[in-house]
């Protein structure tokens, strides 16, 4: 089985580097789908509670037989739960939902800007690693001047910032402040929801190296020493998005899929996005 290589993250925790995401997988495909990722090799699977499927996935985890020392799940705070309280109790629901033990990493989902103080937010999220009941902490879509807010009001740097990441978003400013203060990115929808497959470079690094556009666009991440966890309900794409482990891509081609950035969002933009679920 191909190995895939850990990321140690700023508390020493290890995190496999290439996971499953299981945003719109519908939770009644969701048991099987990572029953089928856990089978294929993945031993890394990003849930969210907005995703409605954190109990389906738990339920694969039990079932799969694999030891869940062996298996990294991360799972999101809800927009819905900011405040200190709501997400310590959103903390346990979880928890309770995928039923596995413990959680290896629990992220604030978005940050919010417009509906409360996401700095509370971190504060519970501190609290909540306290308990040790989740092995890392971290963020998702937090922007740096967020993150400054956070580095500078709260003790804990979060150990990870979940943001989108793919060849049109290619999110330089985001990484850098990342790296500058020891904080590991995960590249979402690291292949744009397929709306990278056909961009004519991605598709001619692909047929000059006998790999399809999928893997090529996924090994530039992995190259550029992301994370990332595409999602997939289709077993051979699973396959092959795991496959991506005994080529490399040369400097030139690194150079020009990174040069495709235009700035371009499938999701919302963070520091617009208030939306909390009804
Ligand atoms: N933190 C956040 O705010 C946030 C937001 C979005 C996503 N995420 C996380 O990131 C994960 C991945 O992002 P995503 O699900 O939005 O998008 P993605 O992984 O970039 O793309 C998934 C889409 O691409 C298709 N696909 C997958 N592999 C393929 C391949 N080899 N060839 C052709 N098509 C392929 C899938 O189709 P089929 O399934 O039909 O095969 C699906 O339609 C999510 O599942 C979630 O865990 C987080």
């Amino acid at each position: 089985m191909t190995a895939v290589p850990n990321i140690t993250l700023n508390n020493g925790v290890e995190i496999p580097q290439l996971g499953f995401g299981v945003f719109q997988i519908p939770p009644e495909q969701t048991r099987e789908a990572t029953l089928s990722a856990l089978e294929v090799g993945y031993r890394h699977i990003d849930t969210a509670e907005m995703y409605g499927n954190e109990k389906e996935v738990g339920e694969a985890v039990r079932e799969s037989g694999i030891d869940r020392e062996e298996i990294f799940v991360t799972s999101k705070l809800n927009n819905g739960y900011h405040a200190y309280d709501d997400a310590l109790h959103a903390f346990d629901q979880s928890l309770k939902d995928l039923d596995i033990g413990h959680l290896d990493l629990f992220l604030v989902h978005w940050p919010l800007p417009g509906v409360g103080d996401y700095v509370e937010t971190w504060k519970a999220m501190e609290k909540i690693y306290e308990s040790g009941r989740v092995r890392a902490i971290g963020v998702s879509n937090f922007q740096p001047h967020h993150l400054r807010r956070i580095h500078g009001e709260t003790s804990v740097t979060p150990a990870v910032n979940q943001v989108e990441i793919h060849p049109y978003l290619t999110n330089e400013e985001v990484r850098a402040f990342d790296t500058e203060h020891g904080i590991a990115t995960e590249a979402w929808s690291p292949i744009a929801q397929g709306k990278v497959l056909d961009d004519p470079t991605i598709v001619r690094i692909a047929e000059g190296l006998g790999r399809t556009p999928a893997q090529v666009t996924l090994r530039w991440h992995l190259q550029r020493g992301d994370i990332v966890f595409p999602k997939s309900v289709t077993r051979s794409r699973v396959e092959e998005n795991f496959d991506v482990f005994s080529f490399e891509l040369p400097p030139g081609a690194m150079a020009d899929i990174t040069a495709l950035d235009r700035h371009e969002r499938t999701g919302p933009d963070p520091d617009e996005f208030n939306h909390i679920p009804g």
